[in-house]
């Protein structure tokens, strides 16, 4: 995964201000293991402020939820049927101190900067606004109590709320990441070595949501509303293309099913359109899509686990779909953790650190930040 400005292995594969190091090396030499920062869980506090959601979580380790909080902007941005991105960034503004003050009460810490390990962010890719809000809090509590920061890759956090979720979870795995921004199969070889094995080439399966839910009057987000009619539809009632059927290659395109929508409503104009059957036919191209390719991939690295993630893996078929194969072993985070939320910013923290990744004070948001490359 490419580095950001501000963030990288640290020099002396340890990091963190040096006054931190001092006190840890006292308090090892007094002999104060057992009441000093050493000796104390090691806990991340983590913040995801990416899109329109602003998130704030506490973990222990590897997996353990202390606290987490999350602020939707769903309501706010529901009326233009989609995030404004001023509105989004103000709006984390408003919201971000209240969640870290309610997630540290929670969390049962009432000394932050002697309890705290760890300050981990999204760093990107997203709204750069939004991302600026995170990060610059971030810095803010690191510099102000001390505290070592890692910048987050908000796709590798994604990856990591299956590590929150399945305890048996290790490299060599595929990764299938749907959301609003992205439509990837990643092959994970190791936690920080990702290889892409093929994305969209337009729009993402998230986006096709959203898009074909406002041509058919649906609520924003889109995902959500299309799931829950697609299940009183007929899948079979207005075959779709499948798009990219034809092709051996690992990537998808989703704004011809859009569009193949929009021709199909046009046979109901003036008539009342059947909007459980078309959600059913949509998703039933959408997610045939996914499966034919994540099936392409596991044939291609001969790698039979494959994690799903990010918010389109909230949706209930393809959820069924993938737990239904045989051809590989499906990892499926509950719903919570699959749309965005700071428990796997978190945990994606905590792996990173131990891995020697470091950030700094000059560590800058990248809204186009990628995961990885072919
Ligand atoms: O990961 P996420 O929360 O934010 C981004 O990083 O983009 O994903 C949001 C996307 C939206 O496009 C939303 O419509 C979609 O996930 N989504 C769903 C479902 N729940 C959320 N799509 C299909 N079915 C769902 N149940
Ligand atoms: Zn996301």
């Amino acid at each position: 995964m490419p580095l950001l400005p501000g963030q990288g292995p640290h020099p002396s594969g340890r990091g963190g201000p040096s006054s931190q190091k001092l006190r840890r090396l006292l308090f090892g030499l007094l002999g104060l293991r057992r009441w000093g920062p050493v000796s104390r869980p090691f806990l991340t506090l983590a913040i995801e402020s990416s899109c329109d959601d602003t998130s704030v979580a506490l973990l222990e380790g590897s997996r353990r939820v202390r606290a987490t909080a999350l602020a939707s902007q769903i309501a706010l941005h529901a009326p233009w049927g989609g995030v404004i991105p001023e509105t989004a960034s103000r709006e984390h503004l408003r919201t971000l101190i209240p969640l870290l003050r309610e997630v540290l009460r929670r969390g049962g810490v009432a000394n932050a900067p002697r309890e705290l390990s760890l300050v981990a962010v999204t760093a990107g890719p997203g709204l750069m606004g939004s991302l600026l809000v995170g990060v610059m809090a971030a810095k803010a509590l690191a510099q102000a109590w001390e505290l070592p920061i890692v910048g987050i890759n908000h796709l590798e956090g994604h990856l990591f709320a299956n590590v929150v979720a399945h305890d048996d979870l290790v490299p060599p795995f595929l990764a299938l990441i749907v959301s609003g921004g992205h439509t990837e199969i990643v092959h994970v070889r190791a936690f920080g070595d990702y290889r892409l094995l093929g994305m969209t080439r337009d729009d993402a399966v998230g986006e096709a949501y959203d898009k074909v839910a406002k041509l058919l009057g649906l609520p924003y987000p889109g995902g959500p509303a299309i799931d829950d009619l697609a299940r009183k539809g007929n899948p079979k009632a207005f075959p779709l293309p499948v798009p990219m059927k034809d092709s051996d290659a690992v990537e998808f395109s989703y704004s011809g099913l859009k569009t193949a929508v929009l021709w199909l409503l046009r046979r109901f104009e003036g008539a009342e359109i059947p909007l459980e059957d078309i959600c059913a036919s949509f998703q039933e191209a959408a997610l045939a899509a996914l499966m034919a390719k994540v099936r392409l991939a596991v044939a291609r690295t001969g790698v039979r686990s494959v994690v799903l993630s990010g918010g389109v893996a909230a949706n209930s078929s393809l959820r069924e779909r993938m737990a239904a194969a045989r051809q590989w072993k499906s990892y499926i985070p509950p719903r919570d953790l699959c749309t965005d939320n700071a428990v796997m910013i978190a945990a994606a923290g905590y792996n990173n650190w131990k891995r020697g990744v470091r950030s700094d004070l000059t560590l800058t948001p990248d809204p186009s930040w990628p995961l990885a490359s072919p």
